[in-house]
């Protein structure tokens, strides 16, 4: 086994293939998820132009409900919830932007919720309901649009943990469920889970920001062997929010840790390491495996740094699935096959390996993982547009009868029912 593994290592490290790599186990990865991508030849990124297939209108709220809170806190502008704040901002000089709200096939409200942080720049969210509800109640008595359909051609970027939900901690987030008055709007977020309360239909699962400019400038030759096998950074156990273990991350970190802490060719620790982005650039697999919630941002560095994203979160919703060749880049593991990690991944033909390296190689690709500035083709900002575009044209039960309501504004907890 050892042995096989070193030959891996170096052959993949070389990106040389060999007749003589590994012999043939069982294939376990084969999987049909994310299947549902609309068209586009195998491997590539769907490529669509959004502009001229939908207008949308921007509200201009109080400066509170957005730039202001950017300008108390800049943190926000890098952290992997900055989504919000990279849509509202691209949208502004985008072709896509209409001035009359008439014309307007979506309208897009610009709060940011994540960018109320404590003092060690995590996002607090137990404001946001009063906040986003505030934003609502302002442009619901000002413009006539949101009465007419309460919310469903508007949508929002929610970028927590558990979106619209609104907590940290998964059981929390289920309980609240999602905040009453966002539940026939489009949700743009970075959380996506099959069949759970946080994920409604109709939504749009997007990346969560990474930084391009601070990612490109660490950005190694491209030759650059990969001697490391399978790399992974971050927590396995959180004590502090679940002292009993085995609800954070349903226990596949922590199995991460106890079958592999000490295998040769696993990397893997706690330690916040200065080359975190060149490791990932010398690394062949790189660990994806859910937190609290299914996603983090390594699946998008992994993606720029061309490090195959190993996928251990069931049931995952991923990133413009319908765009992004996932199954073809990316290797999925099921969370209670985590203690044979090694043996699967040291199974994939160098073959295959070579190929989604390949893949990911290409700059479509990590464009579309991506929110540069200025927004270019086809990149993560283009790919949110082309999903509001495919929804359309709205369908007759998008608009209300002259004085009928869905929305009930008093529900919810009391405390989400205080002015903000
Ligand atoms: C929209 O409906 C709300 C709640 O019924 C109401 O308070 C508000 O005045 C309405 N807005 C407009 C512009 O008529
Ligand atoms: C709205 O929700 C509140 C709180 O759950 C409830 O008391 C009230 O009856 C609901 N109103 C309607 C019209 O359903």
């Amino acid at each position: 086994m050892k042995i096989r593994v070193v030959l891996a290592i170096a052959i993949l490290a070389t990106a040389t293939a060999s007749v003589f790599f590994l012999g043939s186990e069982a294939q376990e990865l084969k999987q049909d998820r994310n299947t549902e991508r609309i068209s586009g030849s195998a491997g590539d990124v769907l490529e669509d132009d959004p502009v001229g297939k939908l207008k949308v209108y921007v509200y201009d709220l109080p400066s509170r409900f957005n730039t202001k809170l950017v300008e108390d806190d800049p943190r926000c502008l890098t952290h992997m919830f900055a989504t919000e704040i990279f849509v509202h901002r691209s949208l502004l000089s985008s072709a896509v932007r209409t001035l009359n709200p008439d014309e307007a096939d979506w309208f897009y409200v610009p709060v940011y919720t994540t960018c109320d942080l404590t003092s060690s720049g995590h996002p607090m969210p137990f404001d946001s309901p009063r906040m986003m509800r505030a934003a609502i109640l302002h442009i619901a008595s000002r413009w006539p649009y949101w009465n007419r359909t309460e919310g469903a051609d508007h949508f929002f970027v929610t970028p927590h943990d558990f979106g619209a939900c609104f907590h940290f901690k998964e059981e929390r987030a289920i309980a609240r469920g999602i905040l009453p008055l966002l539940r026939r709007a489009t949700l743009v977020q970075t959380f996506g889970q099959r069949s759970h309360a946080c994920l409604q239909d109709g939504s749009i699962t997007a990346p969560p920001y990474a930084p391009p400019e601070r990612m490109e400038a660490r950005l190694l030759p491209p030759r650059t062997p990969r001697s490391i096998f399978a790399y992974f950074r971050g927590l396995f156990y959180d004590t502090g929010n679940d002292p009993e273990g085995g609800y954070y991350a349903r226990g596949a970190r922590a199995s991460v840790w106890e079958n592999f802490k000490s295998s040769p060719v696993f990397d893997v620790s706690t330690e916040h390491t200065a080359t975190y982005y060149e490791d990932m650039q010398r690394a062949v697999f790189c660990l994806c495996p859910l937190g609290w919630a299914p996603w983090s941002p390594r699946l998008v560095e992994a993606v720029v740094f061309g490090c195959v994203p190993v996928v251990i979160a069931d049931d995952i919703v991923l990133p413009f699935a319908d765009a992004i060749p996932w199954e073809e880049i990316g290797v999925f593991v099921a969370e209670e096959d985590v203690p044979r990690l090694d043996s699967i991944l040291t199974s994939i033909p160098v073959e295959e390996v070579l190929r989604k390296q390949r893949l990911l190689a290409s700059p479509a690709m990590k464009r579309a993982v991506m929110f540069p500035q200025p927004s270019q083709p086809g990149d993560a900002f283009h790919q949110i547009l082309n999903g509001l575009a495919r929804k359309l044209p709205h369908g007759d039960c998008v608009f209300l009868r002259p004085g009928q309501t869905v929305l009930n504004w008093t529900a919810g907890p009391a405390r989400d029912l205080k002015p903000w």
